[in-house]
């Protein structure tokens, strides 16, 4: 089976009614992203980061896959799929991908601040939850800042890759935004966003349409491949 590798960012969940973080002059859901997504956010004003993820949870329990997650979950039927995601959320999954990688965390886990133990996690985290070991939790969130644990998993995942499926994404953040330089040369990659990032690479088919419909347009390509 040829191994089919996604990356994917918060445009393949936009159509499931969840917000980008770059469509909307640089705020998330009303905040500035380094408010909210920083470790030096967190320890100013705790309380605002907790009752933000507090809400996208909220937010996530209450959207659904859209048609661009079932279509990727469904090419496990005749390739190897591994979905490498900068989304927290967990919408890949719920669609039916069984092999998903998640380079920024997840919104449906915490730790405490002091270790890295992940504990599941779907209700609100408030300001006095408290670990095992008396340390405060928080979300279960790669911040600004922040190492990336899974890149180097990610990075291996790309060197098998015999194609490469980018999706919904700005491409602005790194590591992530690196991880196409790893697969092996010549390896066909398609690229589906309604807004691309400039991406000089002749291997890259640009598809400039929301996920739903790009989706379908990969699929075709791949079918007479
Ligand atoms: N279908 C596909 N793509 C879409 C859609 C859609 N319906 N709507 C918007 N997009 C595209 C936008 O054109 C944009 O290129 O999704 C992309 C979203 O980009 P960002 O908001 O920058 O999200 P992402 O690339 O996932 O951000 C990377 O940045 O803030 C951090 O950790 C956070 O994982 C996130 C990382």
């Amino acid at each position: 089976m040829k191994h089919i590798v996604v990356l994917s960012g918060a445009g393949v969940s936009a159509e499931s009614g969840l917000k980008t973080f770059r469509d909307a002059d640089g705020l998330w859901e009303g905040h500035n992203v380094m408010d909210v997504a920083t470790p030096e956010g967190f320890a100013k004003n705790p309380e605002l980061v907790l009752t933000f993820y507090n809400e996208r949870r909220k937010q996530l329990l209450n959207a659904k896959p859209n048609s661009a997650h079932y279509d990727l979950a469904a090419l496990e039927k005749q390739y190897k799929v591994t979905i490498i995601t900068q989304n927290v959320d967990d919408l890949h999954e719920r669609a039916g991908s069984t092999n998903v990688l998640h380079l920024h965390g997840e919104l449906l886990k915490a730790r405490s601040v002091d270790n890295h133990e992940i504990l599941p996690w779907d209700t609100d985290i408030k300001l006095g939850d408290l670990c095992a070991k008396g340390h405060q939790i928080r979300p279960h969130i790669v911040w600004f800042g922040e190492a990336v644990p899974m890149i180097d998993p990610a990075i291996d995942v790309c060197k098998t890759a015999d194609i490469l499926i980018i999706v919904g994404t700005s491409m602005q953040v790194y590591p992530a935004a690196g991880l196409k330089d790893y697969v092996p040369d010549g390896t066909p990659i398609f690229y589906i966003d309604p807004n691309p990032a400039k991406i000089y690479d002749k291997h890259i088919n640009t598809i400039k349409e929301k996920a739903s419909t790009g989706m379908k347009t990969v699929i075709k390509a791949l079918s007479s491949q």
